[in-house]
């Protein structure tokens, strides 16, 4: 799969359910939409939202653009409300049926009122089902561990 292939295989949009988890705080749910959409420039928009499974209350959301070329070297460019801006990157590949990425930040910055984050990993796994992706992150005095964890269903497949 080249780079075009790989972009018309992740665009549409994923619902599902998400579990979420920290040393630091009580286990939660979540429940999820995820879209990625192709810019008039070829660039994968993101957009991120997530509610509240029993009230409906809207939780965390994310924006951002996802940026594959040729050399399929992802770099996923995201802004949080929380205050967090990344740029996680690293390769793309297929497998079993599956598209594949594995992305570390190597850039992170928060804003002067944000809770400090020192380091995020987003492994995600796309296929014509679905995508089922893991995040963990690294703040003061925690290592890099799994924060969220969800399992989503293409929509309209
Ligand atoms: C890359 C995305 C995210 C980052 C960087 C992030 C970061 C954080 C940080 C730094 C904390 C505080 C931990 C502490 O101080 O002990 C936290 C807590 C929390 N996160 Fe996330 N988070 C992300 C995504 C999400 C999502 C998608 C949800 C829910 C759907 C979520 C729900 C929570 C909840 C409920 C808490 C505990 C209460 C609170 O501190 O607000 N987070 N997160």
């Amino acid at each position: 799969m080249d780079s075009s292939g790989a972009k018309s295989f992740i665009e549409g949009e994923y619902r599902g359910h998400g579990h979420g988890a920290y040393p630091t705080i009580s286990d939660f749910a979540y429940l999820e939409t995820l879209t990625f959409s192709l810019s008039p420039k070829g660039f994968i928009v993101y957009s991120q939202a997530t509610t509240n499974p029993e009230t409906g209350a809207p939780m965390h959301q994310e924006r951002g653009y996802l940026r594959l070329g040729e050399s399929m070297e992802a770099e996923f460019v995201i802004a949080q409300p929380t205050g967090v801006a990344e740029i996680s990157t690293g390769p793309a590949r297929e497998g079993e049926g599956a598209l594949l990425f594995d992305l570390h930040s190597t850039g992170l910055i928060t804003s002067p009122t944000a809770k400090p984050v020192d380091a995020i990993r987003r492994r995600y796994r796309f296929t014509r089902q679905g995508l089922d992706y893991e995040m963990w992150m690294a703040i003061p005095g925690v290592e890099l561990t799994v924060h969220l964890s969800a399992s989503l269903s293409r929509q309209g497949s």
